[in-house]
């Protein structure tokens, strides 16, 4: 039987390759599912001839994955990027006069998703890994597997005992569309993009749940110790052979002239790929050459981005509208006709603030100019004058509050007006929801509208409401809200969601001091600065009577934090929320375990660390200031040591040399600390 089993998996391969790499498939879906099922009851059969690369596999499972993280053995570095024709003739002008022989391009298209890392070993996969710092990534081998395009085993007996191949993994816009559109229905936010898309499927905890939002990976760029060529554009052919999806686009170019057509192709015929690519990238072919070019500290030499430029559509600006933001901000808001840009809809832009809207002229009824940058986010960048109807008048900035009909204010030398009445809707809505967010509680479990819902049936205030809600209270809500976009979707409150919701509160008794004091939202109080006050006061009562002139002494705490502390803990109604939240049994002082100084061997000195270590980075940073010292991203003639790690970049070291810095190994550097 084993025979048997053998032959369905090739076959079943071979077939899952001609549909997803080559899209020609040669039998139809129904002769493909009696194979699967066939080898699916052979493999139940059989246990011990299970096989975890065997096609069956690729559905996923519905254990919850708890992504490792992995270093990379090559750091995944990023690329320079470039807007015009003349910093594309300076990247060459310089790999030429650094090159003594002559040297090709290859061009490719810049596929606009995530960058994920391959290893092969024996023809298997072995492992695939997102890009993560550049450093380590996630480990998301159980989700790559679902991606049909990548081979589980390769083709042919010429490839490498281990390599790594690197490539994108997009989401293609059926299935983006799809997607959003079921999300909308299920009451969920839509997606901004491909892209975010792409990247919050692979990133789910679920392997099943990601076989079902169909992806594809693109391949393109070889790396390993003993490669088929010393041609990246033959590699890439070679990877072809072994059963990779590498797209046919890849062009050989040798001058300028040659790169800026392969550019205008792209830039026109972009809008009819199934996929969005946002530029094109230029790579110097030979790999002999490309290791002499060598590395910056992030991008390589050898190889430059070149990006589209903005999208830019017309369309008209119906009306404007007026959003308050969690600080009372007024931000004035274009409603368009919607428009295709860019791979999605566009309905709403922002457009910043009252000087904005004046400097580019705009008023309700202008037909407008909107583009999408490299970001989501659309802007309103100009206004065609000539298809402005002749009775528009210029647009007044609203006098009053559109939420509560407070008058605004604005302070001397701000663009911004804001709404002055802490106590209007969205300021309250805006702190629970700051309060809740990701970087500071994190309780995902109230997202999706939900504050909303309990804002409007009065059971919460103030972030400490959160923490007396009882499911008697919460079950049976129900609310329809209107998203950014303006979907209207239903939110209810049923039994497993209420019991959610009430873990995640619960749950979050146990994020530490500086996190809750993020999520205090002092104003101008980052995630960086929380983390300082925590450190420095240890804990809320004694930050909450610090002065401003204890603060200011603090290493990069200025007038303007210490000022904004100092008022925040003035206020009365935030001391009583402060007791609530102690009475709730939050975390407000640091466990001293946590900052506990294990020596002072380091104190006084900057240490600057770059490249590959034993453990991750953030780790060595870690001792550092536990024995007292300071990190330092570049270095100065303050700089103590340079701590030193594999594939540093080499101007670094330069650097360190010219101003006589000691250039320290990992090693010596845990003698230094006597580890
Ligand atoms: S080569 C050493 N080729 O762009 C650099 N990258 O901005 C290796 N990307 O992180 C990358 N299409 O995620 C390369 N044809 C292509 C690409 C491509 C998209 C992404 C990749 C990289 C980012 C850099």
């Amino acid at each position: 039987m084993e025979e048997r089993i053998l032959a369905l998996r090739q076959e079943l391969e071979h077939h899952n390759y001609l549909y997803y790499v080559l899209s020609q498939p040669v039998i139809g879906d129904c002769d493909y599912d009696m194979l699967m099922k066939e080898l699916e009851r052979l493999e139940k059969e059989y246990p011990w001839l299970a096989d975890a690369n065997s096609p069956t596999q690729r559905v996923g499972s519905d254990i919850n994955l708890e992504f490792q993280q992995v270093r990379h053995r090559y750091p995944m570095l990023s690329l320079d990027n470039t807007y015009s024709k003349g910093e594309l003739a300076d990247f060459d002008a310089r790999v030429k006069k650094e090159l003594t022989e002559e040297c090709r391009y290859v061009c490719e298209p810049k596929y606009d998703g995530l960058s994920v890392s391959l290893t092969y070993r024996d023809g298997a996969l072995l492992r695939a890994v997102t890009r993560g710092d550049g450093i380590q990534g996630d480990d998301v081998t159980a989700n790559v597997r679902t991606i049909r395009s990548v081979p589980l085993r390769l083709q042919g007996n010429d490839f490498p005992e281990e390599f790594e191949i690197r490539g994108e993994i997009v989401m293609p816009h059926s299935t983006f569309e799809k997607l959003n559109a079921e999300r909308m229905e299920a009451g969920e936010t839509p997606f901004a993009n491909p892209r975010n898309a792409a990247s919050g499927t692979l990133k789910m905890q679920k392997s099943a749940q990601v076989a079902k939002r169909p992806l594809d990976c693109f391949l393109y760029f070889l790396l390993g110790e003993t490669l088929p060529s010393n041609s990246h554009y033959e590699n890439l052919e070679k990877a072809r052979e072994w059963g990779f999806k590498i797209p046919p686009y890849a062009a050989v170019c040798h001058t300028i002239d040659d790169i800026s057509t392969f550019i205008a192709g792209w830039d026109r015929e972009r809008n009819n790929l199934p996929f969005d690519i946002d530029g094109v990238v230029i790579k110097v072919d030979n790999l002999s050459q490309q290791k002499q070019l060598g590395m910056r500290a992030k991008s390589p030499r050898w190889a430059v981005a070149y990006k589209f430029p903005a999208e830019r559509v017309e369309t008209l600006l119906e009306s404007i509208s007026y959003q308050v933001g969690r600080t009372g901000t007024v931000t004035p808001v274009a409603n368009l006709s919607p428009v295709r840009l860019a791979g999605t809809t566009v309905k709403r832009a922002s457009l910043h603030n009252a000087d904005q809207i004046q400097l580019l002229g705009i008023r309700a009824g202008d037909t407008v100019y909107v583009e999408k940058g490299g970001e989501i986010i659309p802007k309103i960048v100009g206004v065609n004058r000539e298809k402005r109807p002749a009775h528009s008048s210029p647009t007044v900035f609203i006098s009053h509050c559109p939420e509560c009909g407070a008058a605004l204010q604005r302070n001397e030398g701000e663009a911004a007006w804001f709404c002055p009445d802490r106590n209007c809707p969205p300021q309250v809505k805006g702190r629970i929801e700051h309060f809740i967010s990701r970087k500071a509680m994190n309780i995902d479990s109230l997202g999706e509208g939900k504050i909303e819902a309990l804002y409007d049936k009065g059971l919460v205030r103030i972030p400490s409401d959160l923490y007396r809600l009882t499911a008697a209270q919460i079950t049976g809500l129900e609310k329809i809200i209107t998203d950014d976009e303006g979907n209207r979707r239903k939110i209810s409150f049923g039994t497993r969601t209420v019991e959610n919701m009430l873990a995640g509160i619960e749950a979050s008794k146990k994020i530490p001091f500086e996190r809750v004091l993020y999520a205090l939202g002092i104003r101008y109080v980052g995630e960086t600065i929380a983390q300082k006050l925590a450190r420095n006061f240890r804990d809320i009562d004694a930050l909450a009577k610090a002065s401003y002139e204890e603060m200011t002494a603090i290493d990069e705490i200025g007038e303007r934090i210490a000022g904004s502390v100092v008022d925040f803990f003035a206020r009365e109604d935030n001391s009583a929320l402060v007791e609530n939240l102690k009475q709730a049994g939050l975390q407000l002082a640091t466990d001293e375990d946590a900052f506990r100084q294990k020596s002072d061997i380091l104190q006084g000195k900057t240490i600057v660390v770059s490249g590959i270590f034993s453990i991750p980075r953030d780790d060595i940073k870690k001792i550092i200031e536990e024995h007292g010292g300071k990190n330092a991203g570049s270095i100065s003639s303050h700089t103590a040591y340079l701590l030193a790690g594999e594939k540093m970049g080499p101007e670094k070291l330069k650097k360190a040399e010219s101003l006589k810095i000691p250039v320290i190994s990992e090693e010596e550097f845990y003698r230094l600390i006597e580890i």
